[in-house]
């Protein structure tokens, strides 16, 4: 048989079960090509001859981890008036070693929400044909947004005539935007409904977007079939992206009473970035932040994390992630000591950045749970997660779509 029919048994000393909730003990996954074609108890299994085995009996393995807001083409050393020395074609080299190291972490599924010149279209593609090692990708494209709001760039003064090219002002122009971004490959709608941290001159708690115009966006990008991810840090903003329908509220840091009742209602989900405060405040001045962006940063950075356990507290569902590029790539494994933290159990934040990072994304049906069916992403880590969610920052096996990408057990 071709290579690409070999089956495979991965023999797991604990499964991580993130449909049911449980952790199964001496559990056999057989792979076939690029799918898993059965799970069960070890001792019901009959692994096929001629099968290759692996053993991850001492290991507790779980589906492959999703990290539905990164930036790949982002480099975290690069902030602030040092971006601006960075082409297009640069960062989408960048991405090329960002999604390595997102990969080798066990995060073999990402949405990145937001790149210039379509580097993360080109990103996805050159994956997707096998010429690069990474995550499989959600992509956006450019993220949408009011002139000077926090996805235009404000770094430099009138005289350089610069205007990002996600920028749209008015229902028409948002529209022609999402029509532009689904064109050229995304598939994936980012917008900016509120200001930002890490933008010049605006205010995080601030709306952009209108209502108007949000509902204008939505509406073009479910006809076309694109989902829609709103930056959002103020309550107002929050409101309008979830009223406006779109399918997750990003950041959501200073989410009222009233959004936390919308989002549950409307089944929004949040993607709360509740770890890139520790690197902003520690690391952010000397990766070049404006000093601007701190001070933002030391307004929103304890809410968001309080808001995190209220949302989540309130019913709202929420998909892990991380914002990853504001950070380095790679430690995106990071975030789960915090989801714990502020509220959630370790089961409750795998979870988040599996079967409902899949569920948001829209591959429920191909990744996010060890299922029949589903690609055979799958990793492992040697710890306990469920006692200690740290221990998903030293995952030491990631297998993506039935090939293995790293181990540390012996093949
Ligand atoms: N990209 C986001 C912004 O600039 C990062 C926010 C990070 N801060 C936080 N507390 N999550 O607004």
């Amino acid at each position: 048989a071709a290579a690409a029919d070999q089956v495979v048994a991965i023999r797991a000393g604990r499964l991580v079960d993130v449909v049911a909730g449980k952790v199964l003990q001496d559990q056999t996954i057989l792979v076939s090509g690029e799918r898993i074609t059965a799970v069960g108890p070890t001792a019901n299994t009959t692994v096929p001859a001629g099968a290759r085995m692996i053993d991850l009996s001492r290991e507790t393995v779980l589906p492959g981890l999703i990290d539905a807001h990164v930036h790949l083409t982002g480099d975290p050393n690069l902030h602030g008036y040092r971006s601006l020395g960075v082409s297009d074609i640069r960062a989408a080299m960048y991405g090329a070693y960002a999604a390595k190291r997102t990969l080798d972490a066990g995060f073999t599924s990402v949405r990145n929400v937001g790149a210039s010149g379509f580097g993360d279209v080109a990103l996805r593609d050159a994956i997707n044909d096998g010429e690069l090692p990474g995550p499989r990708m959600r992509v956006a494209g450019y993220a949408i947004g009011i002139q000077g709001g926090h996805c235009d760039n404000n770094l430099l003064p009138h005289d350089f005539h610069f205007t990002e090219n996600g920028v749209a002002d008015g229902p028409w122009a948002a529209r022609a935007k999402v029509r532009e971004m689904a064109k050229f490959g995304a598939d994936t709608i980012k917008i900016c409904a509120s200001g930002g941290v890490l933008s010049k001159g605006d205010e995080a708690g601030a709306q952009q977007l209108t209502l108007e115009e949000m509902k204008a966006i939505v509406e073009e990008a479910h006809k076309l079939g694109r989902r829609v991810a709103a930056h959002a840090h103020g309550a107002s903003s929050i409101r309008d992206a979830i009223l406006a329908g779109v399918d997750s509220v990003e950041h959501a840091s200073l989410i009222d009473d009233e959004g936390i009742r919308l989002a549950r209602d409307k089944g929004t989900y949040l993607v709360m970035d509740i770890y890139n405060d520790d690197f902003i405040l520690q690391e952010g001045a000397k990766a070049g932040m404006l000093p601007e962006s701190l001070e933002k940063e030391r307004l929103v950075g304890q809410l968001q994390r309080d808001n995190f356990r209220k949302a989540f507290k309130g019913g709202d569902k929420m998909a892990f992630g991380t914002d990853a590029g504001v950070y380095p790539h790679g430690d995106n494994a990071r975030q789960f000591f915090y989801m714990v933290k502020y509220g959630m159990t370790p089961m409750q934040a795998i979870q988040a950045a599996t079967i409902n990072g899949a569920d948001l994304l829209g591959w429920k049906d191909r990744v996010g749970s060890l299922t029949p069916g589903k690609y055979a992403d799958v990793v492992a880590v040697s710890g306990d997660p469920l006692a200690d969610p740290a221990e998903l920052t030293r995952v030491n096996f990631v297998m993506k779509g039935g090939a293995v990408i790293r181990s540390a057990a012996p093949k």
